[in-house]
């Protein structure tokens, strides 16, 4: 399928290269940003076209839209792509505002046209392996978990970090997207949230680049301590700061009523899993680095000297949508999900807010096990 970037920062690179190295059913053939500068960059050196958005967005080979800009404008630029009667992928999250998520999807359905939204390292072998040993019953029904994501803060590293600590930004918005699509993976839709939070560091200092040492304001809470349950009556407790110089916290860790798992980085697609089902036992672990895309990882090793484990798929949630698209079937890192991610991202925070519980206001189905033979079958 014929495929469009708009949006050509950081992020676009991994993208235009996974394309070519790793799928088998799109092609990029052209980008476009407001920074004409930026897209003709990429556009040199992927050898696409260069074009405005609205040559991009009405031209006729193109089917699908990739959208990499930052979120504050996911919304308008993936509105307008589907308006342009194109499929459209977004980076994460699908909105800052649940409304205009919910928007969107009302668009593409009127439309009949998929909605994809990342992340999709939930299609990895760390949470698809997760998905196998919970629906196998291995440590019987969830009832509790525990998740977790500290930082000392992006400012570190970042070299424009402000949009971090603006409306719009922070921890949830940020990284919630990896935890919560994972877990809506695993458990289902979740219902009602209960938050708390806290403002450290009233100022932020630029550790990078040409503003190295200038203060930046912090406008949003930095840490989130929240309660969330969900509709099969898991009851998680979730930690999401910019405000942790070090810490010893695991991801993700859901308890059964017949053991525990210690689930990877969702923000990775393989690492090790850990499993305990004897009442005080050991943990047993379960690499899943040589499993599923960690397998293909093995083999694509060869051809591109990566260490298995740490490859980077991004752009598998693409490729499957496009496999959707061909079958008439629902994509796996659907607009439903993304929303109901949104959902929970946005009732986080406006919880610590208005100091009160709050019930959400979307569901999704069931998003179903990625297998090994699905996964082969989008590669080169
Ligand atoms: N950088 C990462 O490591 C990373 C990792 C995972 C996901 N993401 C996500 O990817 C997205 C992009 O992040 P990034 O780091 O590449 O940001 P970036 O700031 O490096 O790039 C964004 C690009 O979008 C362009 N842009 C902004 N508004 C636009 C508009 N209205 N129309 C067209 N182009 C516009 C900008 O000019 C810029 O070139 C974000 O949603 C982010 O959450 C980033």
């Amino acid at each position: 399928m014929k495929t469009g970037i708009i949006g050509c920062g950081n992020i676009a690179d991994i993208y235009f290269s996974n394309s070519i190295k790793y799928f088998n059913n799109f092609e990029i053939v052209a980008c476009a940003d407001i920074k004409p500068e930026a897209s003709k960059h990429y556009a040199n050196i992927y050898n696409v076209e260069n074009l405005t958005i609205d040559q991009i967005l009405n031209n006729e080979e193109i089917e699908l839209i990739i959208n990499l800009t930052i979120p504050d404008v996911h919304f308008e630029v993936s509105k307008s792509i589907i308006q342009s009667g194109k499929h459209v992928y977004s980076e994460k999250p699908l909105s800052i505002e649940f409304h205009h998520g919910k928007k969107l999807l009302e668009l593409s359905r009127q439309k009949n046209l998929y909605l994809g939204c990342a992340p999709d390292t939930f299609l990895g072998a760390g949470i698809q392996e997760s998905k196998k040993i919970l629906s196998n019953n291995k440590i019987g029904n969830i009832v509790l978990g525990s998740i977790s994501m500290g930082v000392a803060g992006h400012e570190i590293w970042h070299p424009n970090p402000d949009f971090y600590y603006q409306y719009g930004g922070g921890p949830v918005l940020d990284m919630g997207p990896y935890y919560f699509t994972a877990l809506v993976n695993l458990l289902g839709s979740a219902k009602n949230v209960y938050s708390q939070s806290r403002t450290v560091y009233n100022k932020r200092v630029i550790g990078s680049g040409e503003r190295k040492n200038q203060q930046i304001k912090v406008d949003i809470p930095t840490t989130l301590v929240s309660q969330i349950e969900f509709e099969n009556g898991t009851l998680v407790d979730s930690f999401f700061s910019f405000d942790i110089w070090k810490h010893n916290k695991n991801h993700i860790e859901l308890y059964g009523d017949l053991g525990s798992i210690n689930i990877p980085d969702p923000n990775t697609f393989g690492g090790s899993i850990q499993l305990c089902t004897e009442k005080n036992g050991e943990w047993k672990t379960i690499e899943t680095n040589e499993n599923n895309l960690g397998k293909i990882n093995v083999e694509n090793s060869k051809k591109t000297n990566e260490k298995p484990g740490i490859a980077n798929y991004r752009g598998i949630g693409v490729s499957e949508m496009v496999d959707s698209i061909k079958n008439n079937r629902i994509n796996r890192c659907n607009g439903e999900l993304s929303l109901h991610v949104l959902d929970i991202l946005d009732t986080i925070i406006k919880s610590a807010k208005e100091d009160k519980k709050l019930e959400l206001r979307s569901s999704v189905s069931a998003i179903e096990y990625f297998s090994e033979e699905e996964n082969f079958k989008l590669l080169k």
